[in-house]
């Protein structure tokens, strides 16, 4: 792996502002007495015996049949819980379906439109299993994998837990995803079925998602079925033979289905994400080890009760969703809530509104919401009744302290713990976080792994830097919900993430600093992946998207700051002889990259180049790039074939 400078700081908060920050927050006496786990000492029990320590979170599960081993380590693959057997689905949705639990709201869902639909676990159970009769009667079998494009709407978790009821990996793309996108991902996973739905709402407006994933199967061979859930009701095109609707296939299903017995280590889903080329990796996530992970990290990061209403903002078309809207609060018995639309529909307090009326206890966002909540303004949360919060959460990107300290006042009323938890889709589950009954917080920190983690970070021949350094982040011992492997590409999965030091460390790919107290201080991506309002984005697809367009010739995308999203992407374009810039090739380079990739990788700024800073032997420098959307001065342009061309750009960019 190429030596990587790692960041002096990050977009939305400076380096310098976060070592200045010295505010903490102790866990109040109230909160720690009644907390799932108060006991500091839970972090050395841990850490001296951490396979004992899951076996314990494990045991909570119910299991056909135990294990024999906890964990097989053979860097760097992991099996963990080997010979077990289990079912997921039984787990988040049965096992509560036969206790005090069966009529408790397992799923909240508003539409935006406000149309409300609640799922008790016994419905939920009767829905799951009915939806796996459905995908059986369709040829699906233990195996197969099946490809999600729906918006947040019920069936999406009930098609998820009915593939897991049935053993067939699930691969769910974000809605939001352009047809190719969905396209590409269905032909790399050789999915022959996929559910998606007429429409949904978005800002009052049907999306007409039934045509993007018509756009997409006719680039995908091998599709030969696809359920359509009916949301909206508009008329949608149905192809005879190949498209069935999910209302007509359900009622027709019985509502009995034996769960199957799977292996731990049999994959449950995969979930395809951005790395540092132009290929999205499928990461691949087992039974097991992953249900354990989530389980555990949800019952103690978020304090977890039974009588919680919990509500996790992510779309589940990426892992925070997967993770902790689905299996984690199903598998502790929770109620959880699903919203479909915009928070800003059809005023700005439309998620306040929400939390007031559902009585939402735990609550758990994105540090570009929270900024966005910011610029908004306090009068919307202001408008309606918070008291029921008891606990905050945040995820996706680092977060500044600013907004963690308005999080902590005008949501959290300054009664509420906000939990920093850091963690990627590779990781599955939540790595590094504060437990809220234990960890006294630092706004802008993430601050310790959880019990059983051992993570520290590291220079690039793998020596701990001292406190205050920068570094990489990396977790040092395997964990149970960690990727198994990349889908087909397992070189990949090793190279990616095992060859940096030595084959038994994790890379994550994120710079960090930890300081006197230990604490981590995470400071975004050392590689050429973005993070763009939460959604994970990869330079390389960006560049490749660009240059599809019939008039580029070459482009460079990097991550320039932004106030609201944390980053975006700014792209500096060389184009084809005999085409000249212009608003409209602007918009038509935006159009491409949308078709490509989809909306959410729009580039904010692009700048039309007669050329760019190039290494002797014609590699773009990007790290100049950096310097120059960031707003430093330019590094080193000494080993540039052309350095007259950086301060150029630096001009042009600020003009
Ligand atoms: O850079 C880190 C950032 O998000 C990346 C993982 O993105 P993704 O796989 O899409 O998963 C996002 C949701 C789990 C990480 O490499 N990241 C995530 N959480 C934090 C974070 N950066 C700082 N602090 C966090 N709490």
């Amino acid at each position: 792996m190429p030596r990587m400078a790692i960041p002096e700081r990050t977009p939305a908060r400076p380096i310098d502002a976060l070592l200045r920050e010295s505010r903490t927050f102790e866990p109040a006496p109230e909160f720690r007495r009644q907390a799932n786990v108060s006991d500091p000492a839970v972090y050395e029990l841990a850490a001296r015996d951490p396979e004992q320590f899951w076996a314990g979170f494990a045991r909570e599960l119910e299991w056909v049949r135990p294990w024999d081993r906890v964990l097989e380590w053979n860097p760097p693959r992991a099996e963990w819980f080997v010979g077990g057997k289990l079912n997921v689905a039984a787990n988040c949705v049965d096992r509560h379906a036969r206790t005090h639990r069966k009529n408790k709201a397992a799923l909240i869902w508003e539409g935006e439109p406000g149309d409300v639909r609640t799922l008790t676990y016994q419905d939920l159970y009767r829905e799951v299993s009915r939806f796996a009769n459905v995908l059986r009667s369709l040829g699906v079998r233990r195996g197969d994998r099946v490809t999600m494009y729906l918006p947040m709407i019920p069936e999406l978790p009930i098609a998820m837990l009915a593939c897991a009821r049935i053993g067939a990996p699930h691969s769910v793309v974000f809605g939001g995803f352009s047809p190719t996108a969905l396209a590409q991902r269905m032909n790399d996973a050789e999915c022959r079925v996929l559910i998606t739905c007429d429409g949904y709402w978005r800002r009052g407006e049907v999306v007409f998602q039934k045509h993007r994933a018509d756009d997409a199967l006719r680039q995908v061979p091998g599709a030969d079925t696809v359920i359509v859930v009916r949301r909206t009701g508009d008329r949608v095109p149905m192809q005879a033979g190949r498209d069935r609707w999910w209302h007509e296939l359900m009622a027709e299903a019985p509502s009995e289905c034996p769960p199957e017995e799977m292996d731990a280590e049999d994959v449950l889903f995969m979930m395809y994400t951005s790395g540092t080329t132009g290929k999205p990796k499928g990461i691949v996530h087992t039974t097991g080890g992953y249900l354990t992970g989530v389980y555990a990290t949800t019952k103690w990061v978020f304090d977890l009760k039974d009588s919680d209403t919990y509500w996790c903002m992510a779309d589940i078309g990426w892992i925070t969703g997967h993770s902790y809207i689905v299996y984690g609060p199903l598998a502790n018995g929770a109620t959880t809530v699903m919203y479909e639309g915009s928070p800003d529909w059809p005023d700005r307090d439309r998620l306040w509104a929400m939390v007031a009326k559902y009585g939402v206890n735990v609550f758990y966002t994105a540090p570009t919401a929270i900024r966005q909540f910011m610029q908004w303004g306090p009068e919307y949360p202001a408008r309606h009744d918070l008291s029921s919060l008891r606990l905050l959460g945040t995820v996706g990107e680092p977060i500044n302290p600013e907004a963690w300290m308005w999080y902590h006042r005008h949501i959290g009323r300054e009664g509420c713990p906000i939990v920093d938890t850091w963690w990627q889709t590779e990781t599955g589950m939540i790595l590094i976080t504060p437990l809220p009954g234990i960890t006294t917080t630092k706004p802008g920190s993430a601050t310790r792994p959880f019990p059983g983690i051992e993570a520290d970070v590291l220079d690039d021949q793998g020596r701990p830097v001292p406190p205050g350094a920068g570094g990489y982040l990396a977790i040092k011992s395997p964990w149970p919900a960690m990727l198994r492997t990349i889908w087909r590409d397992p070189e990949r999965y090793v190279n990616q993430y095992w060859n940096k030091w030595d084959r038994s460390t994790y890379y994550a790919g994120d710079g960090a600093k930890r300081d006197e107290d230990g604490y981590f201080w995470l400071l975004g991506r050392v590689d050429d992946v973005m993070n763009v309002a939460g959604h994970r984005l990869s330079t390389m697809e960006l560049e490749s998207a660009l240059v599809e367009h019939e008039a580029v010739a070459e482009a460079a995308v990097v991550a320039a700051p932004h106030e609201i999203k944390g980053q975006v992407p700014a792209a500096f374009v060389i184009l084809q002889n005999g085409f000249g810039p212009s608003r409209e090739l602007e918009e038509g380079l935006r159009k491409k990259v949308e078709e490509v990739i989809g909306k959410i990788a729009r580039p904010e700024r692009i700048l039309f180049t007669p050329d760019l800073p190039k290494t002797r032997s014609g590699k773009i420098m990007r790290r100049l790039l950096k310097d120059i959307v960031e707003g430093r001065e330019l590094g080193d342009t000494t080993t540039l074939r052309n350095p007259e061309i950086a301060e150029e750009l630096r001009q042009a960019y600020w003009r």
